[in-house]
């Protein structure tokens, strides 16, 4: 429809693609503004005349048709009031089609995400539960708009702190306690390193002849280190599991270790390899940036470094359009020099196709939350947790329902992706518990009820075929169309999140379709004598179940048809 009324429009103005015009097209916030308002602001420059005479001029040059039942000017706005039963069998019939909202702009290009990437011998906390959840939506978004996307897990696998942990584990590790705790025995390890050598520095120069072992190839330390990394995994993986969420490559920093002497002779051969009190950097004065460290005064890599790599790999391998970075806010410096470096080695694609994405913190503040051994909070047992409270809720209100374990796993992990997912990302996150698992509030939980109440009524319903006819007059009341209107936002909703990497977009758009539902169900009679009336409610009823799992697919959550 939004088309249909640019194409109306295109012919009477200079200068804007019919694209231009669908996209100033806006829906009005009072059905009695019309259903559609075109802004003349914009055009008051080019055309040299004010807003509202050319929004006159506009609404009287154009002609009629069948589907626009008239036109009003209001302000700078030209409103337009549809035919109702031609704008209802429209949106239902885009709605109805297996692609809708899908396209196919990305087709042929590639996109890479780093996300996730927890570090090894740490736990899998609340931060990289957001980005895990972040970076698995833009997947999901961008597959949709037809990108071939490569989701990359950017392991926190190397670095220094392995010395350190070889030389705890060999001073004060058990391998039996290792199996057995895991991670939570790791992080012990390391903390009894740090203490340790407070008292005995010596210890340092130990752990850096270990790291330097492992740089160098040393088997018995690569074996000790692929062991951590291993058991780090599997912790993961179980969390991973929990999430539903997955990845292509499992990619982590050791990945890159021999490719990092490439980056710094090309450095050097470009000039840019600067001395620094026995360290070598890229100096960044000239851009506001404290330099981007390269190599360190023992001659080893860095963090940076392996991004850098990183960065030729990917570029080689898989041909990116964009190559993304999920991160909290606290790396932005270290990316914009790691991207500047790039783009110093001539990469002038690094302006805009190397982009970081940082999300807020979590804030614990009045959350209760489970915590182990030292305090710290493990992703995990957060979804563990929600999972639980979710148990009971059903305990209590439907005892009876079948698969609960199941319904209780995904209302629960889907409550705590749909409360990270439901503000912008960069606005802070909190927990708490009697807010996000509310059934009747803005949250998971509620988006996925009114997804099993949707199917609750079809299937009360036997003889409703979607594939059949329906009588489209009969769907003109307000609430059915106020929930068509939704409904027929979600192409742009996509759109929108993509291009702004906000997942929240389409968080918004799936609680204003439960909530437009609610109200057409609050206002309607669905099982009505009247076959006619009947079916063609059911096919609202239909379009909102589809569309209502397949947004919350895009953000990572499930469905279940009976909770
Ligand atoms: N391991 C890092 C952390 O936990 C995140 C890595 C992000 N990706 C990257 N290519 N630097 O903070």
């Amino acid at each position: 429809m939004v088309n249909k009324i640019a194409e109306l429009i295109a012919p009477h103005i200079e200068g804007l693609s019919a694209e231009d015009i669908i996209s100033l097209i806006e829906i009005p916030p009072r059905p009695d503004m019309g259903d559609f308002a075109f802004p003349c602001f914009r055009l008051a420059k080019t055309m040299r005349k004010a807003p509202q005479l050319i929004a006159n001029e506009l609404a009287s040059s154009i002609e009629n048709t069948d589907f626009i039942d008239e036109i009003k000017t209001e302000g700078a706005y030209v409103n337009f009031y549809v035919n109702k039963e031609i704008y209802v069998k429209s949106i239902i019939d885009s709605a109805l089609e297996d692609d809708y909202a899908s396209s196919d702009e990305g087709k042929g290009q590639s996109i890479c995400i780093d996300y996730s990437s927890p570090n090894v011998a740490k736990n899998f906390h609340v931060g990289h539960l957001r980005t895990t959840i972040i970076g698995n939506s833009l997947y999901k978004i961008y597959s949709k708009l037809g990108y071939t996307v490569h989701r990359i897990n950017h392991l926190g696998d190397w670095g220094t702190q392995f010395g350190k942990l070889i030389v705890a584990y060999k001073a004060w590790g058990d391998e039996e306690k290792v199996k057995s705790d895991g991670v939570a025995e790791l992080m012990r390890l390391y903390v009894k390193f740090h203490e340790e050598a407070d008292k005995n520095p010596e210890l340092n120069d130990e752990a850096r002849a270990w790291f330097n072992k492992m740089e160098h190839g040393d088997e018995e330390a690569l074996k000790i280190w692929q062991w951590f990394v291993d058991i780090s995994l599997t912790e993961y993986k179980r969390t991973y599991n929990l999430l539903g969420m997955d990845f292509d490559y499992f990619t982590g920093e050791s990945f890159y270790r021999d490719k990092t002497e490439k980056v710094v002779s090309a450095l050097s051969s470009a000039g840019l390899l600067k001395d620094s009190e026995g360290a070598k950097i890229v100096d960044l004065e000239e851009y506001n940036m404290a330099p981007c460290l390269i190599l360190k005064n023992d001659g080893s890599s860095i963090y940076a470094t392996r991004d850098i790599a990183a960065i030729f790999y990917r570029k080689e391998t898989f041909n990116f359009v964009k190559c993304l970075y999920v991160t909290g806010q606290e790396q932005k410096l270290h990316f914009a020099q790691v991207f500047k470096v790039i783009e110093l080695l001539g990469n002038d694609w690094a302006k805009d196709q190397l982009v970081h994405i940082p999300y807020g913190l979590v804030s614990l503040e009045g959350a209760k939350l489970s915590t182990r051994s030292g305090n710290v909070i493990y992703a995990e047992d957060i979804l563990l947790e929600a999972i639980d409270k979710i148990k009971e809720i059903i305990q209590d209100k439907n005892p009876d329902l079948d698969d609960k374990d199941n319904v209780a796993k995904v209302v629960g992990v889907g409550a705590v992706i749909f409360n990270d997912l439901y503000n912008q990302r960069i606005k802070d996150v909190s927990f708490k518990w009697e807010k996000l698992l509310n059934f009747n509030g803005e949250t998971g939980p509620y988006v996925q009820y009114t997804y099993a109440r949707c199917a609750s009524i079809l299937r009360k319903i036997s003889d409703f075929n979607p594939s059949e006819k329906i009588d489209y007059s009969l769907l003109t009341d307000s609430a059915t169309i106020d929930l068509l209107k939704v409904i027929s936002r979600y192409p742009k909703a996509v759109k929108d999140a993509a291009e702004k990497y906000e997942p929240s977009v389409i968080a918004r758009f799936a609680m204003d379709t439960a909530q437009a539902f609610n109200k057409f169900y609050d206002s309607v009679k669905i099982n009505v004598e009247d076959a006619d009336v009947r079916n063609a409610r059911c096919m609202i009823v239909y379009i909102t179940k589809n569309i209502i799992k397949d947004a919350l697919g895009l953000l990572g959550i499930g469905c279940v048809e009976q909770m």
